[in-house]
């Protein structure tokens, strides 16, 4: 082992050194671009499909939004808490290769809810508010759909503020929400089930009276098919058949609350090494706001957002949390899960914490977090952007590399004028490091599979790649396999990224040619039946990915 890292260590200083090429990311970090400057709503939540579009919404029952609904169509809702005829669009389709967005038509109120893309690649999303609470609704990627949703309550009990989880047998796990310490599942086996819940004490241990704290609790699928649950500031270890709970992990250090309104985030950290008989697992938990920062913050006293980071193996017995420093105190933070492994911190605010007028001081820069370098050497400052991004703001991860950025509206209603943090209708994307020119002669390109191809669990599969052969450095190849989430609330939900087995790299043609063996996930614990974007990983720089289908 050491001698590889070694060996590893020489070949690329040898290299860098007769090629020139950069080998580290210390010179760039990242560019910003606006995208569209007005999309006419907030991008509340935000889920990209597997035709490269993102259906982004926000909610209905504020008034008027910016963009008119097409062909003079206008939604009548008598339950409507605003205006009971409204033609103004409250969701949108943003179309990546295009840059061009077109309005959909929502009727029920979609305001703090959830959802999962499924087996299929369509976005089913549930709850909301008011006559949305208990609201089922689908969107499917082609170019004309828009959204279908379910006229009767589909849901068994209303869904505000949960989390969604997409599970091995294909249904949904919908998790809490306001007053609900329970879950349930989407779509019903039976009609048993239509109504059922089933209880969940751990969110009733972790509510706190005054703030809540235990709202979008992070859920993560752990590789033995418990559930990771983690809600304001510990977490336990689930499994959702029998309603037992497996572990309690400890509480993190400081026992500050890190979810909603206290809003962190987190990331299940990569899968890696999918074929030994033990696989680890690993979830970083970042940002939040100090215990009592929202009482204060709604007298509009704005604390310094918590600074700390913690990781934790949660596939060991007895794990503790390992916290580090994070380059600022950060509440609204997005983690964004890159094709390389690293995540990236990006949104969010240093004061205050999640809900109307309750955070100052946007946090402008990204913070790159390099998940295998030596504690203590793994934040990385980027360059900042020059928009707020704080409540109610999103980002999402394209295909290219590029992390799309929208949203931010800290008001009850659509608030332009007068206000420090205006409502924020652009659309902007955060280029990293890894797409910067310099990396050209690293980054490799997928020949093979095509996109959009169809795997099979444990399937070896070839792939073709093409990469500059005078940097290219087998051992230093990885594939990653990444599920497009559901993102809202600083929280992306079924955010997952797997590290796949590679072998026998060759060379297919004189020049930039390689082929080798790529093995997919071995199960669906491992990767939920699903649409994922494969990458190429050369020396930490991606190559654009393709879509997968997992079944
Ligand atoms: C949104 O619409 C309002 C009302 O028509 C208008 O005053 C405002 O300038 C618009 N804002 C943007 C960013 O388009
Ligand atoms: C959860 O409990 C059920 C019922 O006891 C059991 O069949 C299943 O294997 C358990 N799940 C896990 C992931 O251990
Ligand atoms: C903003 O505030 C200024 C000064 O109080 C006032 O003159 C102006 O009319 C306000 N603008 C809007 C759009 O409310
Ligand atoms: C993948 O499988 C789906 C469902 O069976 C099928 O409709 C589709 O055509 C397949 N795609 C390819 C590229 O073979
Ligand atoms: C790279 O490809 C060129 C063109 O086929 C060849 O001449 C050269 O020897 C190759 N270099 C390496 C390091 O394999």
């Amino acid at each position: 082992m050491l001698h590889k890292i070694i060996m590893t260590l020489l070949s690329l200083i040898i290299l860098s050194m007769l090629f020139h090429f950069p080998v580290t990311s210390v010179t760039v970090n990242g560019q910003w671009e606006v995208l569209q400057t007005n999309i006419g709503i907030v991008a509340m939540h935000m889920q990209l499909l597997h035709n490269d579009c993102v259906v982004i919404f926000d909610r209905t029952d504020f008034g008027l939004s910016n963009l008119t609904l097409p062909n003079g169509v206008c939604r009548h809702d008598p339950f409507e808490n605003v205006l009971k005829t409204d033609c103004s669009a409250h969701s949108v389709e943003y179309d990546v290769a295009s840059n061009t967005f077109r309005a959909l038509f929502v009727q029920t109120d979609v305001w703090c809810s959830s959802g999962s893309a499924v087996a299929d690649g369509t976005l089913a999303q549930t709850g909301g508010f008011n006559d949305g609470e208990r609201k089922v609704r689908f969107f499917s990627p082609c170019p004309t759909s828009d959204w279908r949703e379910t006229i009767d309550n589909s849901l068994a009990v209303k869904r505000w503020y949960s989390t969604n989880h997409h599970l091995p047998d294909g249904r949904q796990i919908i998790i809490g929400g306001r007053a609900q310490f329970n879950y349930e599942f989407y779509p019903k086996l039976s009609e048993t089930e239509y109504n059922k819940v089933y209880v969940l004490p751990f969110l009733v241990q972790t509510h706190d009276k005054g703030a809540e704290n235990n709202l979008y609790p992070f859920v993560f699928l752990n590789v033995d098919g418990n559930l990771f649950i983690f809600s304001n500031n510990r977490a336990i270890l689930f499994n959702y058949t029998n309603s037992k709970v497996v572990r309690t992990y400890p509480q993190i250090p400081g026992g500050d609350p890190r979810c909603y309104p206290s809003t962190g985030s987190a990331v299940l950290l990569p899968l890696r090494n999918l074929e030994a008989s033990e696989i680890e697992a690993e979830v970083l938990v970042c940002g939040g706001a100090r215990s009592g920062a929202f009482q204060l913050a709604r007298k509009q006293n704005m604390l310094e957002a918590l600074d700390t980071c913690a990781r934790i193996k949660i596939t060991d017995m007895n794990p503790n949390w390992e916290v580090e420093t994070m380059p600022k105190g950060r509440v609204m933070n997005d983690m964004v899960m890159l094709p390389n492994g690293n995540v990236l911190l990006i949104n969010g605010a240093n004061l205050g914490t999640a809900g109307w007028e309750n955070a100052v001081n946007p946090v402008f820069e990204p913070f790159l977090y390099k998940t295998n370098s030596m504690k203590g050497s793994r934040f990385e400052l980027q360059r900042p952007s020059t928009i707020p991004r704080m409540y109610h703001s999103t980002a999402v991860l394209f295909r290219d590399g590029r992390v799309l950025v929208g949203g931010s509206n800290p008001h009850r209603g659509y608030e332009f004028y007068n206000v420090t943090y205006p409502t924020e209708l652009s659309l902007e994307a955060f280029s990293p490091y890894y797409l910067d020119a310099s990396f050209t002669a690293l980054r490799p390109k997928i020949l093979e599979p095509a996109s959009q191809s169809n795997l099979t669990y444990g399937q070896k599969f070839n792939m073709r790649i093409e990469v500059n052969n005078g940097t290219f450095v087998p051992d230093l190849l990885s594939v990653t396999m990444l599920s497009p989430p559901f993102n809202t609330h600083s929280f992306s939900m079924n955010q997952r990224l797997l590290v796949l087995t590679i072998k026998e790299v060759k060379v297919t043609s004189g020049n930039s040619g390689y082929e080798f063996e790529v093995t997919a996930p071995g199960s669906k614990i491992l990767a939920p039946p699903a649409f994922y974007m494969l990458f190429a990983v050369h020396q930490d720089i991606p190559s654009h990915g393709i879509w997968i289908r997992m079944h």
